[in-house]
């Protein structure tokens, strides 16, 4: 049997970490203790202007490759999953390949579900290589949410951050991704939206993120357990064989929440939450990344990797490291 295998992380956050007191200094009605007490979010990176997706991406992509000790031109499949890419197209995918300097003709393309974007993109990667089309997989998480926030509001601007997370997935006779498991339910579409459209040369429509955080809150949690048992019970393990969750970073709360409802020791989560804000597609590979750095994750653990975004959409990765 084939497996995808994770044999490169790599991630990048821009320029210097914004504080909960430096957004109030740019004259944000909010406190540190707000959004600590509220989030667990301490700071958040903020990409220049001039600095888009696909080059938070880049960055991410180079370290994940040198993890790897592999070249670019290795890379066969490239999925970048985005809500917020360089332009509507081409694809940030297609943009990162050519800053990549690949070559090989390699089918580029972007995942757009939110916050779960880079779930729906590490399974669509496991699936073309357990398929045989595939051997090296780039699979990549990169926002530039600073974008489409409304600094006037303050309920949704302190939540959210700039940053990437990269792996590179390569097929393997040993066990790699276990288990996956996709959903959405596209009747939530008005708890969180950025509704505006371009048409004619104009934006139709408001441009910014809106969200009923209560709402979102409820059934991030319903979701996100149920999603967990579900690829648990795909692989025939339970709760307690999982090593590390790895969930979307959207905040603390949610997470502990979701950490209780399973019944998984707070110990046993990956939060990195707190210095960078709520990445949407760009957060689990980031906290993957920055775990595997910092040693706590390590090869031949099971991780569980989880998410819940717009849409709504969720869906969740069981793996061997
Ligand atoms: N600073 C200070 N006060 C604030 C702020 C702020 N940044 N934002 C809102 N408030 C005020 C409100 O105006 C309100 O004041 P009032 O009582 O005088 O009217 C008060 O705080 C409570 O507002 P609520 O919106 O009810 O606050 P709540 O307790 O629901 O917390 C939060 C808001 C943190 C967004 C919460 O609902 C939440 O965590 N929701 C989950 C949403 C989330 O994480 N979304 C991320 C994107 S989705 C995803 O990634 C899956």
């Amino acid at each position: 049997m084939t497996y995808a295998r994770i044999i490169g992380t790599g991630s990048f956050l821009p320029g210097a970490p914004i504080s909960n007191d430096d957004l109030v200094a740019r004259g944000i009605d909010t406190s540190d203790a707000w959004i600590v007490e509220r989030t667990g979010i301490r700071a958040r990176h903020l990409a220049e202007s001039n600095v888009g997706a696909s080059d938070l991406a880049l960055q991410a992509s180079l370290r994940a490759l040198a993890a790897a000790n592999k070249q670019p031109a290795d890379v066969d499949l490239i999925i970048v999953a985005t809500s917020t890419p360089d332009m509507i197209f081409p694809s940030a995918a297609a943009l990162l390949q050519d800053k990549l300097g690949i070559r090989n003709g390699a089918p580029a393309f972007d995942v757009q579900a939110v916050c779960s974007g880079f779930v729906y993109a590490l399974t669509l990667a496991k699936k073309l290589i357990a398929s045989g089309s595939h051997r090296c997989a780039l699979v990549v998480g990169a926002e530039v949410f600073s974008r489409i926030l409304d600094w006037n509001d303050r309920g949704t601007c302190v939540l959210f951050g700039d940053g990437a997370g990269a792996v590179l997935l390569a097929a393997s006779e040993e066990p790699g991704i276990l288990a996956t498991a996709l959903h959405a339910d596209g009747s939530y579409r008005d708890i969180l939206s950025v509704p505006g459209q371009i048409a004619g040369g104009q934006v139709v429509g408001s441009p910014f993120l809106q969200m009923e955080g209560q709402a979102v809150f409820k059934f991030a949690v319903k979701v996100l357990a149920e999603v967990a048992r579900e690829v648990l019970g795909q692989a025939g393990l339970g709760i307690g064989d999982v090593d590390w969750l790895i969930p979307h970073q959207a905040n603390m709360r949610i997470l502990d929440a979701t950490a209780r409802k399973l019944g998984l020791p707070a110990e046993k989560i990956i939060a990195t939450v707190a210095h960078h804000g709520n990445t949407s597609a760009a957060s689990i590979p980031l906290a993957l990344d920055e775990a595997v750095r910092s040693g706590r994750i390590s090869r031949g653990q099971t991780l569980l990797l989880e998410a819940v975004g717009g849409g709504f959409t969720w869906g969740a990765a069981l793996l061997k490291f």
